[in-house]
């Protein structure tokens, strides 16, 4: 797979996210690991985690980061080039709650658990969760950089930020990415991706695929996506991956896989070659109603 950059990392353009390994109804960790060891098997060398890909409870918490150490622990090829990501800010202690602590004492308090998980001495990508509208920005990301001014983290990155926000989050660290919500179901950060390209900011496409929920069933819902996945010959779910590809090549999706073979048909999409055509049909194409079910 072709690379992408984000910050001073080369990572495979489209990522792993482990979300889905780790939230209630995940699968046990020996077939989560098997995912993991997959995906690098086929050339994936980026993993998306965060602390609070987990159980809804307090013990659990670190879940999605312990599962992503010990499948790089475990896994028996080379590993060096291998980037991961997670992200600090969220925690989830019941059901249904994901409650935001963006104060700069919890995120370093955070950090450090997360080397801890990852079992590494340096982040490789850090990203503020989401922002804390009780704590000003320059507060949570003063954090970032100190935490990277110290080593513990290499690269910073932002997550669920508009445009305003990532505006005056580029005034307060050195932003190497922004994490959003990205599918043809929730096209609300195409218009950051202009921006994004110009400043040389990778864009990681966050529930490329519409999440769960929508993943299976794009192409009833987005008809567009399974019209030209009939003319390619792949699934509709591989145009999803390669139109987001096609975008910029700042932007950098990071579906879950919970087997072998979404995994594999996640790297295939990669070699996809959409016409000019085919991007201005899917780009203007338009869910049906069905799709604001969730
Ligand atoms: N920053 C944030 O606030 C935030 C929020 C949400 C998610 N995320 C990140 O984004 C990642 C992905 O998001 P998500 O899990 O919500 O949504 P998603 O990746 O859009 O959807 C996941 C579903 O897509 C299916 N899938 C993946 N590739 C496929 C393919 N090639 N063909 C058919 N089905 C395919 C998976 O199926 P199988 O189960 O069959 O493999 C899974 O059920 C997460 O793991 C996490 O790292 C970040």
């Amino acid at each position: 797979m072709n690379s992408r950059l984000i910050g001073d990392m080369a990572v495979s353009e489209v990522g792993l996210g482990v979300m889905g390994l780790a939230l209630a109804g995940r699968p046990d960790e020996k077939d989560a690991i098997q995912v993991i060891c997959a995906a690098l098997d086929n050339g994936i060398n980026f993993i998306d985690t965060a602390d609070c890909y987990c159980l809804d409870s307090e013990i659990d918490h670190g879940y999605g980061e312990r599962l992503v150490g010990k499948a790089l622990k475990e896994y028996g090829g080379n590993t060096a080039g291998v980037k991961v990501a997670t992200k600090g800010g969220k925690r989830k202690p019941k059901e249904g709650m994901w409650p935001t602590n963006g104060k700069p004492e919890y995120l370093k308090s955070a950090c450090e658990q997360s080397l801890k998980n990852l079992g590494v001495d340096t982040i490789d990508l850090y990203q503020l969760h989401a922002p804390d509208e009780n704590v000003p920005l320059e507060e949570s990301l003063g954090a970032l950089v100190e935490l990277q001014q110290e080593g513990k983290i290499n690269n910073i990155g932002v997550s669920n930020f508009d445009a305003d926000q990532l505006n005056l989050a580029m005034t307060i660290a050195p932003v190497a990415s922004v994490q959003n919500r990205l599918s043809p179901f929730d096209r609300s950060s195409l218009d950051l991706i202009e921006f994004c390209t110009m400043f040389g900011i990778a864009l990681i496409a966050y529930s490329p695929l519409g999440g769960a929920s929508k993943a299976k069933r794009v192409g009833e819902f987005v008809h567009e996506f399974q019209y030209v996945a009939g003319t390619h010959q792949v699934t509709a779910q591989q145009i999803v991956l390669a139109w987001e590809l096609n975008l910029s090549h700042i932007v950098i999706p990071i579906p879950t896989c919970r087997s072998a073979e979404t995994v594999k048909s996640c790297v295939e999409s990669a070699d996809v070659r959409l016409s000019t055509e085919d991007m201005i049909l899917l780009t203007n194409s338009v869910p049906t109603g069905d799709a604001s079910i969730d």
